[in-house]
């Protein structure tokens, strides 16, 4: 009998996530920052995998997203590259890649193509970073949008607040989804902005809404992977739904190696490789007076 081998998946575009939208089907975004999380992403079918700035706070440390550079940020995204062939990978700019100009922006987006095997980038901000997308956009480097928290201006925001709450507030969001659009953007990420505000951006724009803390209204979700799975002992946000206890299970399992280590119950005969009987005699004759057992 012949087996048939599954025809392998069709690499997910900017097309696909743009058609889900026109369908009402929701996109599904995760990050990701090494090569086994990215693979078992791609292997799960998630549409996109942003190797977002997060990187800074629940990979590398740090207090917020700001210390990041862009070589951290390729090494990452090449590895992410390595392991999804199927999902749309997102490349996050990192703080000062792109708002000091234009040129700038364009040749560390461009690296995350060249280097990092990214299919597009992201980049935060409204209206003040339409030159740089309209740039990008016409050398032919997809970009998303992100508006709302913008965690690289949180000195400037006061802390990690929900954004567009006053009626100056969300009219000033809107227009920044309108002229992200009008620039060129394929999608756009909403972050930590009131729900309802959120569905009327995602109804106003063609191009899909990715949302993170935003609500239900909006084109498709994005999560930090840390946050679902549990792996950060942190804080974790209201709006984050944690899948697994990851953190909890790490120590577990460090706890009994540790245990089993010192007790002498790891490892076993099964863990061990066989050495011939004949050579085993022959090497302890020789260096451990043919006492060794
Ligand atoms: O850096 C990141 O992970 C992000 C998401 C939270 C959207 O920008």
């Amino acid at each position: 009998m012949s087996t048939i081998s599954p025809s392998p998946q069709r690499k997910i575009t900017l097309h696909t996530l743009q058609a889900k939208k026109v369908r009402g089907e929701p996109i599904t975004m995760l990050t990701a920052y090494d090569f086994p999380t990215a693979r078992a992403l791609d292997r799960a079918g998630v549409d996109s995998i942003l190797v977002g700035d997060s990187l800074g706070m629940v990979v590398l440390g740090y207090d917020d997203t700001l210390p990041v550079t862009m070589e951290e940020m390729l090494h990452h995204a090449r590895a992410v590259a390595r392991g999804a062939k199927v999902a749309h990978l997102v490349g996050d700019m990192p703080f000062l890649s792109y708002q000091a100009s234009v040129s700038d922006a364009m040749r560390n987006a461009g690296r995350f193509l060249k280097e990092g095997g990214m299919n597009a980038v992201k980049l935060e901000g409204g209206r003040e970073v339409v030159p740089a997308v309209r740039a990008l956009v016409g050398a032919g480097i997809p970009v998303v949008g992100h508006i709302g928290l913008t965690p690289q201006k949180v000195n400037q925001l006061g802390g990690f607040k929900t954004q567009g709450k006053s009626a100056a507030a969300a009219r000033c969001l809107i227009e920044d989804a309108h002229a992200l659009e009008d620039a060129g953007c394929h999608a756009l990420v909403l972050e930590a902005i009131p729900d309802r505000l959120a569905g009327l951006i995602t109804r106003r724009l063609s191009i899909p809404t990715i949302g993170i803390g935003a609500g239900a209204a909006c084109d498709g979700q994005v999560l930090v992977t840390h946050d679902l799975l549990g792996l950060t002992d942190g804080f974790a946000p209201k709006f984050v739904k944690q899948y697994a206890n990851l953190h909890g299970e790490m120590a577990r399992a460090f706890a009994a190696y540790i245990e089993d280590v010192s007790t002498g119950r790891f490892p076993e005969t099964t863990h061990a490789h066989a050495l011939d009987e004949d050579v085993f005699r022959a090497i302890s004759r020789e260096w451990d007076g043919g006492t060794a057992h």
